[in-house]
């Protein structure tokens, strides 16, 4: 078989995956080690077909997926690899560059600067910040705590009671001490529990992973410029959401930040990973970042985004963003946001009116957080019970100590039809 069949072939799967998702259980059905025992423990001698590896795929693999492009995934934060994203995952993966320095593929570089400006237009971010991709939120959050390192020389990252745990690994990675600062009853951080001492960096978050709970960035800001701490915004979830104008006055403050993430892989319908750093003060992220070893000296005097981040080697993430954004357009984008946030709100209305359920936390964006009357036991067997029926995934988090379920909306092929068959299979379970 040739490359064009083959591909024909894998095109042809991928058609029919995203046709069938829905129809799959959406949380894979195995046990650890099924999918490991049914394949064998040694690579083949001789090279085998193309199409073995789409068989193994179809009878092997798939039962041991969970399908995080189902319309009824509604664990962790959902999201979305739009049809755009994952032809262009192709294409990238075709060209196969390697983008540590501008002449490695200066298209590569030059379209990222381009989409991070775009995106920075599309979500209202003020003009001329410096966008760079990294893997993930995590890499980020790293990149961001060590420019703030460098520029303050101090040890310790401050940060709500619900940051990401992304923080604290940063900050082990790092050398810094992470110092919490307590929530109040809307789980957002207390600013007048803000202790600077030593601060290198503030991270507040806009739209924490727990409930989507936005802190109050205008006042941490204030409190960061006149200590002359580094403030870092994470949005990686939320940040999308500001795409819809309505939606951002859960960017007040923003603006005000010293560097800032946001996950185009979680609800920018860009395919996992794609993680958009920006930052005021990019001089910063090149002291903590360049290196120049003899071997990767030029005389091109242009910026090589490997000097932003720790890795070296970069893939070409800027083309399927582009692809989305060119494909999606602002219109399109505001469209499935607004869908998603529209099916949040209808769910909460059913939860709120149905007796002996609760909401939990204010609603922000498409995230709502809820729970039966009755103790954490009964609340974890009905997520139990829903995630192995296949129907739907949730996922879950501790508010206030109590055991509380969360719905979040975020895969662009989920219908109102999807929510309501979800809360069918809880209201039974
Ligand atoms: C608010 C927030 N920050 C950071 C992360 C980490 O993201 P990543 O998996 O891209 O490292 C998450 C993940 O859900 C998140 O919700």
């Amino acid at each position: 078989m040739s490359f064009r069949d083959d591909g024909a072939a894998a095109l042809e799967w991928a058609a029919r995956y995203l046709e069938r998702v829905g129809d799959y259980p959406v949380l894979a059905q195995v046990q650890p080690g099924d999918v490991r025992s049914r394949l064998p423990a040694s690579p083949p001698e001789q090279g085998e077909e193309f199409a073995d590896v789409l068989r193994d795929l179809d009878e092997i693999l798939l039962p041991g997926i969970t399908h995080w492009q189902s319309p009824r995934f509604f664990a962790y934060f959902a999201v979305s690899a739009s049809e755009p994203g994952i032809l262009a995952e192709l294409l990238a993966a075709t060209l196969n560059s390697v983008a540590f320095l501008w002449r490695t593929s200066p298209a590569s570089t030059e379209l990222e600067a381009l989409t991070l400006d775009w995106t920075a237009q599309l979500l209202g971010l003020p003009d001329g910040w410096h966008g760079h991709i990294e893997d993930t939120a995590s890499t980020s959050t790293i990149a961001a705590l060590a420019a703030a390192r460098e520029a303050t020389g101090r040890g310790v990252v401050v940060c709500s009671e619900h940051a990401h745990s992304s923080v604290d690994k940063a900050a082990k990675l790092l050398g810094l001490e992470v110092r919490k600062v307590p929530a109040d009853a809307e789980f957002r951080m207390r600013v007048e529990e803000l202790d600077l001492a030593d601060a290198a960096a503030v991270v507040a978050t806009v739209g924490t992973t727990s409930i989507a709970s936005v802190d109050p960035v205008p006042a941490i800001a204030d409190a960061c410029a006149s200590a002359g701490v580094w403030l870092h915004v994470d949005a990686a979830y939320a940040g999308s959401a500001w795409v819809c104008p309505e939606l951002r006055w859960s960017q007040e403050g923003v603006e005000r930040a010293d560097s800032l993430v946001v996950n185009a892989h979680k609800w920018l319908f860009t395919p996992m990973d794609c993680s958009l750093v920006w930052s005021r003060r990019p001089e910063d992220l090149r002291r903590a970042f360049s290196l120049v070893p003899e071997y990767l000296r030029t005389s091109d005097e242009v910026d090589s985004l490997s000097d932003y981040g720790p890795a070296l080697g970069r893939r070409f993430r800027s083309l399927k963003l582009w692809a989305v954004l060119r494909c999606y357009g602002r219109a399109g984008l505001q469209v499935r946001i607004r869908e998603a946030v529209r099916l949040a709100e209808l769910f909460e209305g059913w939860v709120r009116d149905e007796p002996g359920w609760e909401v939990c936390a204010p609603r922000h964006f498409s995230l709502v957080c809820f729970r039966r009357e009755g103790s954490d036991a009964e609340n974890e067997a009905i997520v139990e019970s829903v995630n192995r029926s296949g129907e739907l995934f949730l996922s879950h988090t501790r508010l206030d100590g109590r055991y509380v379920l969360r719905l979040a909306v975020g895969n662009e092929r989920t219908t109102e039809q999807d929510v309501r068959r979800a809360w069918d299979a809880l209201l039974q379970a």
